[in-house]
């Protein structure tokens, strides 16, 4: 099992390397790759052959990156403005992929925020909410007939170890009867990440859609930069990096090539250090609503917070409500649950 031969210090590129992984006529669209770990998730399936689609909202930014994978690999990669606080941008966005190409091979789902102050975006909803997870929701949903023309798909959802710290707060998604943490809005949104992945696969794995989510590692990226630059909450240099972002983007590779890995190809999974995690653990309930406290945990404790899964990321009862009630935000409904 690839599981065995490659863990948390394995790059992106070395799992490429080692099966000598092409994919030469695939399509990949990776949501966040101007940046961290989706940029160096691009680099590397582009040199595996992918013909690669990135976003960004800043496509000066954006082509700049572009221009490094260009050079180095000689692939196809192209790049398109997707502004995720709004579901118009996600519906213009899916409508020109729908009409430019013809299938899709890999959805990566990475792009994301962490540690913003309490806002709304221009559709009512809290930030993290929906940049993470309704308008990603919303994105696959409008790109379905293209992951269904492959004769198999991958949709990769980037969640977190931090998923540990929240659940999903169906009485007040939006944070607006409780009182606001950053922490505990990016948990719900990655908690609904996993449940996301699971009810996705659900729906869709017997007609070849098969969709996991992971846990990339912690990793300097400017996904930290609220708190690195948060010197009154005194946050500044707490947060314990674990990982490169070569390593960082691994997990997600692995996702989308160990097809000997049978617990992957039957979907619904969450990995972490390259490596289905099963090992389900009470869920944290906001005791931890900062890094640091999470770091005392860990370390106090000795374990390996990416190891697990929170129980309450493992609801089907959940998943599928969050499923209906995603629907029913984003206006957009592609198969009934049963
Ligand atoms: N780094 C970590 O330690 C860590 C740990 C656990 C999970 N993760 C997850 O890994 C994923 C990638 O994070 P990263 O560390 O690579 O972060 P990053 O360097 O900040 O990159 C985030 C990407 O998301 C894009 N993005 C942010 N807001 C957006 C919006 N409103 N609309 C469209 N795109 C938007 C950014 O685009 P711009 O270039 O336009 O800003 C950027 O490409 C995220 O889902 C994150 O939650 C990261």
């Amino acid at each position: 099992m690839y599981g065995n031969r490659f863990n948390e210090r394995t790059t992106a590129e070395e799992i490429i390397d080692q099966l000598k992984i092409r994919s030469d006529g695939k399509y990949a669209l990776i949501t966040g790759g101007t940046d961290g770990i989706g940029a160096e998730t691009a680099r590397v399936l582009s040199k595996s052959g992918a013909h690669v689609i990135i976003t960004g909202r800043d496509l000066t930014k954006g082509q700049t990156v572009v221009d490094n994978i260009k050079q180095e690999t000689n692939g196809h990669i192209d790049l398109y403005h997707l502004d995720l606080t709004s579901f118009a941008s996600v519906r213009v966005f899916a409508r020109q992929i729908v009409d430019q190409y013809q299938h899709l091979d890999y959805l990566i789902l990475n792009a994301g925020l962490f540690g913003h102050p309490y806002e709304k975006t221009v559709d009512g909803y809290e930030m993290h909410l929906q940049i993470n997870h309704l308008s990603q929701f919303l994105l696959t949903q409008l790109l379905l007939p293209l992951l269904l023309k492959s004769s198999r798909s991958h949709v990769i959802v980037v969640s977190s170890a931090m998923h540990k710290n929240f659940g999903i707060q169906f009485d007040d998604l939006n944070f607006e009867k409780q009182a606001y943490s950053s922490c505990k809005a990016y948990a719900q949104s990655k908690t609904a990440n996993i449940l996301f992945a699971k009810q996705l696969n659900k729906l869709y794995h017997s007609e070849g859609v098969v969709s996991n989510s992971l846990h990339p590692g912690v990793i300097k990226t400017r996904l930290h930069r609220s708190f690195e630059s948060d010197e009154s909450a005194n946050m500044k240099g707490k947060v314990k990096y674990d990982k490169s972002v070569q390593q960082g983007a691994a997990t997600t590779i692995y996702a989308c090539f160990a097809s000997d890995d049978k617990d992957l190809l039957d979907g619904g999974q969450y990995c972490a250090d390259c490596q289905v995690q099963k090992q389900v653990v009470n869920g944290w309930n906001g005791l931890f609503p900062d890094i640091g406290a999470i770091m005392k945990l860990n370390e106090g404790q000795q374990i390996n917070v990416s190891h697990s899964i929170a129980r309450h990321a493992t609801s089907m009862e959940d998943a599928q409500k969050l499923w209906e009630l995603s629907e029913q935000i984003t206006g957009s409904a592609s198969k009934s649950n049963e």
